[in-house]
Order: structure tokens, then sequence, then C-alpha cells
């Protein structure tokens, strides 16, 4: 599978010639499909909007029900983050069917994949994409699948969802960005069909998540779309969904959009906000960008954050997220790991709960709510990215305090009594 440029090593973009291709006139039009709860690709919250992604004839289309997710307001979370009430939303990517945002880009990967006859499928991954490729291939019985994971950090919710779909898991000796370097080799000399993000046809799958967002807004950009930013799909993926609409003439305008790095996992915030090195009418200062990396390899900084999910050096949709920076009039921000958590566990109090890198989506709005950047009026919708289960490790360390750490800022911490009805009721009485 060939993903990118040979020439420039830039990775391949899906473009559509619109003018041999039927759109709805309205966003409003998709509305139809909601009555047809009998075909899979109406009920499909990918494919329902699938003139918009028109790279796949339906009948190859490989689809397990993914994206069918809800936005909601939080007005508990909302005011954590300073907004006024029913200002801010939340959009919950976890319900997909792997408990996290990939299955939106699996299911047009897994297509592709099917459409060009492809028997095995690869990924390296932080996780999730590993989970979500695996149940894609145990649910169709289409691929068989290998999936590299770095030593150590993957959160066990994750790993065990690898294990348990039947994937072959390599655990590579070495963090993600060295697992994907040797994916991306191993699929090129095996023609192993490779399911990162790199692939373009993913991107076009994650295009939805803003479609879906727009339609639970009765088809309303939102002020603020905010993003936690890993390997820098999501992000690259929103800002084409909204250039496009509006090419489209779908929508009269374009969210802003904030990506919301972890500050041990930086690479974007200090390339975009501390070195200014922006899209420029897609002539990015690409040198700038090595010259970066050559000074973090010979520094010897490596991404560390309780994120795992966003632990990256090296984001490889660096240039497309810059583009998709430039459409949507971006920001970035880094927030610290205790933020991270702390966005969290409001989430958690407030709504159904998320994995630690959703919870960045949270600290981010926060923050640039207190530089005055979002109004406390402005509608802002948060993107949580994975299931809060994915993580338990993260999460329980958190409100007890487990493994050397001082429990959180908003622990919910349990509490330890005898076998004894006095010291229970006694332990009960705060509550009751
Ligand atoms: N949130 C979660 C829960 C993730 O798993 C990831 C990426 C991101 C955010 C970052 O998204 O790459 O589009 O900026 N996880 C990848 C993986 C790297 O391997 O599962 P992005």
């Amino acid at each position: 599978m060939r993903v990118a440029c040979d020439a420039c090593g830039g990775l391949l973009d899906v473009r559509y010639d619109w003018d041999r291709i039927p759109v709805p006139a309205s966003l409003r039009d998709f509305e139809a499909r909601w009555s047809n709860r009998r075909n899979p690709l109406d009920v499909s919250g990918v494919w329902r909007f699938r003139e918009l992604l028109p790279f796949a004839p339906p009948d190859e289309i490989v689809t397990i029900g993914e994206g069918q997710t809800i936005l909601q307001t939080s007005d508990r979370v909302g005011h954590y983050v300073g907004m006024n009430p029913g200002r801010l939303f939340l959009q919950y990517e976890g319900l997909n069917p792997s408990g996290s945002f990939k299955d939106n880009g699996m299911t047009a990967a897994a297509t592709h994949a099917r459409m060009v006859g492809a028997k095995t499928a690869a990924c390296a991954s932080t996780g999730n994409t590993s989970a979500s490729l695996a149940v894609f291939a145990s649910t169709t019985g289409l691929l068989r699948v290998v999936v590299f994971v770095g030593s150590g950090k993957i959160a066990f919710g994750k790993l065990a969802q690898a294990l348990d779909y039947g994937a072959l898991t390599l655990q590579v000796q070495g963090d993600f960005d060295e697992a994907l370097a040797r994916v991306r080799e191993v699929c090129s000399q095996l023609g192993i069909y490779l399911c990162n993000s790199v692939n373009p046809l993913r991107l076009e799958g994650q295009k939805t998540i803003m479609y879906r967002v727009l339609e639970a807004l009765a088809w309303e950009p939102p002020d603020w779309i905010v993003v936690p930013g890993g390997n820098l799909g999501n992000s690259s993926a929103f800002g084409k969904a909204f250039y496009e609409l509006e090419q489209l003439g779908l929508i009269d305008r374009i969210p802003r959009l904030a990506v919301i790095n972890a500050e041990g996992s930086n690479t974007l915030y200090q390339i975009y906000e501390q070195h200014k090195v922006h899209w420029n009418e897609g002539r990015t200062d690409t040198s700038a960008i090595d010259d970066f990396y050559s000074q973090m390899d010979a520094e010897g900084r490596r991404a560390a954050t309780l994120a795992t999910a966003i632990e990256i050096n090296r984001p490889v949709n660096l240039v497309k997220c810059l583009r998709a920076l430039d459409v949507c009039d971006g920001v970035v921000r880094e927030v610290s790991d205790q933020e991270i958590m702390d966005g969290k566990a409001q989430v958690g109090a407030g709504g159904f709960g998320c994995e630690p890198a959703s919870g960045a989506s949270i600290a981010g709005a926060k923050r640039l709510r207190e530089e005055g950047v979002i109004a406390a009026d402005d509608r802002v919708v948060c993107i949580l990215t994975g299931h809060g289960l994915k993580d338990p490790n993260a999460t329980v360390g958190y409100h007890s305090g487990e493994g050397g750490r001082a429990a959180g800022r908003f622990a919910n911490q349990p509490i330890v009594v005898e076998n004894d009805l006095e010291q229970i009721i006694a332990a009960l009485h705060k509550f009751v």
C-alpha cells in the first residue's frame, strides 16, 4: 500500500472531482436516512454520509456499526471550563465498537483493503488503532491482522482487546515512533496493507466525526472544536471535512480548531506556536521541521506523558494538520498531565468518562477560556476520543493515589473499612 509520494516523501491526500459526483444540495438531505434502520450503511455513522467520502462502491463497504456516537451538553464540565450553561458539548467517540474514534477511520481503511484484495493488514499503535483494526478483522473475517505495539506503555484495556480479538501482537522494543517506522518497512517489504493514519483513507472516515457534530447541532457549526493531538490524524481530517463542506457550499462558516498536546509530547505545539512553522499556502518550511527533529534527537528528548495514547515524538500527519489549522484559523496549546487527569476526572464526574488523552480536550478548552481566546458564550465541542475503561490503571491511580502518587485534585478515594456493621454504618454516616 503506497501512502507517500516517491519524490518528496509527503503523505498522499484524497481529492475528489466533485463535479462528477452527486452531492446532496443540503446537509439536511442526509436526515432522510435516519428512518432506515435496516440498511447497515445508513445505520453507520460513517457511511450515512457516504457521498462525502465517495471512494468505495456500496457493496464493497466493510461496516461493523461504527460511528453511532453522541454529542451531549455538559453544564458541569462546562462550568469547570468556564463556559456559560448550554455552551459546552462533549462528543463521545469512545462509544464506538472498539471504544475509540479509530473505528471511524478503520471502516474506511478496511473497505479500501477489501477493494484492493488485501488479505493481511497491519498497524503500529499506542493501543487504540490496534484494538480497532483487530475488531474489524475478528468481526468480518476478511483480514488477518498484525499489530506492533511499543514496549511498556500501552494501556491495559487496549492490549487486552488486541489479544482477545486474536490479532498477532508484536511488542517491539522501543516507542511508538519506532514501531511505526518498522511497520511501514514491513508492510512495504511483505505487501501487507497498512492501517495507520499515514493511510489517507483513514482520514476520510474520520471526517465523519465532524459531520455528526454538525448533525447533532442541527447543522449549525459550533464556534470551536477542541481535540487532543497525537499523530494528528483527527485534526487533519477535521480540517479537510470543513474545507470540503465549505467548497461544496454545504456550510457557510468554519469552526475554529484547537489542537491540544500533552506537555510531555508537544511537537506540534513547539513547531506551530513557538517556531511559527505554518501551512503557508502549501509551502510549509519542512526544513525547519527536520531541524527541529534533529535537535530533538541530539538532545535525546523523548515524549513522555500519562496520556500514553498521544505519546508521540514525530506526528506523521504534521503537515496535513498545519493545513487544517490554516483552514480553521486554529490554535495549539500544551497542557500538563495533572491538567489532563483533572479534565478527565471532570468528564467522569459530569459525563460518561473518558481515557486520559481525551482529558486534554477539557484541559485545553479551560486554558483557552482562561486566556480569553474562547469566550464564555461560544459554542465549544470537546472531542472525547476514547472510552473511560481503556486505561483503568490511570483512573484508579488518580482516584486512589496508588503507585506512590498523590491522589488527584478531584479524587474519589475508596474508603477502606473493616467487615464490621458498626464501622460500615459509621463510614456511611457522612453520605446517608
Ligand atoms: N486520543 C486517543 C484515545 C488516541 O488513541 C489517539 C491516537 C489520539 C487521541 C490522537 O489522535 O493521532 O489523530 O492525533 N492513538 C493512536 C493509536 C496513535 O495508535 O491508537 P491523532
